[in-house]
């Protein structure tokens, strides 16, 4: 395309874990590729981040849901603002926003679509307490064409990366299929840390199992992974996409009464089923249709060190396990450098969903934006 510049973009980004408000300086160049200037893990305050937790569980009430939006609006642009101060102004904000809901299936009220999706944290409000371009709700416009809406990194991984696995292993894990034998395609593997978190919280008081340190003390109950993999999600056809809606406190409760009496060993059989269920979605929709050469993880599974053991002796020999930092891509920060890229498509009104990884009918545009 004519005319593209290189240009300096914010990414921002809150995952499904919740764990932190990830923002980005990074520089956008024309062939598409992305580089990290400085990124940061910025923490919501608590009371803020309580009630995102709240509002997953629909625990809060519609004039809560709507103070939320413009809070995390708040936050969000807090966390740009850090950056904005060490560097300057950047030319574009980008931000994903935070998901509370994301309903990718196909029924209907009264013969009306109810297929939707939910990323808060308003753009007007990042715009006005960053005095910056903001672009953002991305996924929107794939479910209006009828896709998931999910997985939007496949986008960014078909650029960066070939004849790879790039499996991202966050709240969710998710993987993107980039081979010269198909199309790109992704999906959700499944839950990644969402249930280890949540278990973690519960009989640990911890956030997360830091390093797999507790998982290294527990042994796995093979009864009760077998259990948690019969659930019909590990079995459904891509493209799929889940979230915290189907992974929820209800799910993990009910299969908790059948869990092992000791805490590690309910925390490494959580951490071997992830390892699991993501060799065994490749097994089953990956491998009959292109062998890679390599897996390459990111998110914050990627420092789990017992998950990923367990994922390499899960994997055929010939595949290659690495991590995004291996390729100078931080695991940490690749959500918002994709983001990041989005922002920047959307700026030169270049395509940018994967609608063989989202099931789109089309090539759209996905983005809003906000002048600032
Ligand atoms: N050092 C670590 N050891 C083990 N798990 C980690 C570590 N750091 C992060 N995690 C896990 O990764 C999750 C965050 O991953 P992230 O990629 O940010 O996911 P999301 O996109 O859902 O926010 C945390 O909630 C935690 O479960
Ligand atoms: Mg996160």
């Amino acid at each position: 395309m004519e005319n593209m510049k290189t240009k300096r973009i914010i990414g921002l980004m809150s995952g499904t874990s919740c764990d932190s408000i990830d923002a980005g300086l990074c520089e956008v160049t024309p062939d598409l590729k992305v580089k990290l200037i400085k990124g940061i893990n910025h923490p919501y305050p608590d009371k803020i981040r309580d009630m995102i937790f709240k509002a997953f569980r629909g625990e809060i009430n519609i004039k809560e849901l709507c103070q939320l939006n413009f809070a995390i609006g708040h936050c969000f642009a807090d966390a740009a603002n850090i950056l904005i101060k060490e560097f300057g102004k950047p030319d574009l904000i980008s931000s994903h926003g935070q998901t509370v809901y994301h309903y990718p299936y196909d029924e209907t009220l009264d013969g009306i679509k109810i297929k939707s999706t939910l990323q808060i944290g308003e753009n007007s409000v990042i715009s006005h307490d960053t005095d910056c371009v903001v672009v953002s709700n991305f996924r929107e416009k794939d479910i209006a064409n009828n896709g998931q809406g999910a997985p939007l990194v496949c986008f960014a991984d078909s650029i960066w990366f070939k004849n790879s696995l790039v499996q991202n292993i966050g709240g969710i894990s998710n993987v993107t299929v980039v081979s010269d034998d198909c199309e790109t395609f992704g999906f959700d593997n499944a839950c990644g840390n969402i249930m280890i978190d949540y278990c973690m919280n519960k009989f640990f008081n911890k956030k997360y199992d830091k390093d797999g340190e507790i998982a290294k003390l527990g042994t796995v109950s093979d009864a009760w992974l077998n259990e948690l993999l019969s659930d019909e999600y590990y079995y459904k056809k891509p493209p799929k996409t889940t979230g915290r809606e189907y992974f929820n406190k209800e799910y993990i409760e009910k299969f908790l009464q059948t869990a092992p009496k000791k805490k590690e060993d309910i925390i490494v059989t959580l951490t071997c089923l992830t390892a699991k269920s993501i060799a065994l979605s490749y097994e089953r929709f990956i491998y009959p249709v292109t062998k890679p050469e390599k897996v390459i993880i990111g998110g914050g599974g990627a420092y789990n060190k017992t998950m990923m053991n367990m994922l390499k002796s899960f994997l055929p020999d010939d595949i290659k396990l690495f991590s995004h930092e291996d390729f100078g891509i931080s695991n940490n920060f690749k959500e918002v450098m994709a983001f990041a890229l989005l922002g920047y498509c959307y700026l030169y009104n270049i395509p940018n969903n994967v609608p063989s990884c989202t099931g789109a009918d089309k090539k759209v545009v996905l983005g809003k934006m906000v002048a600032d």
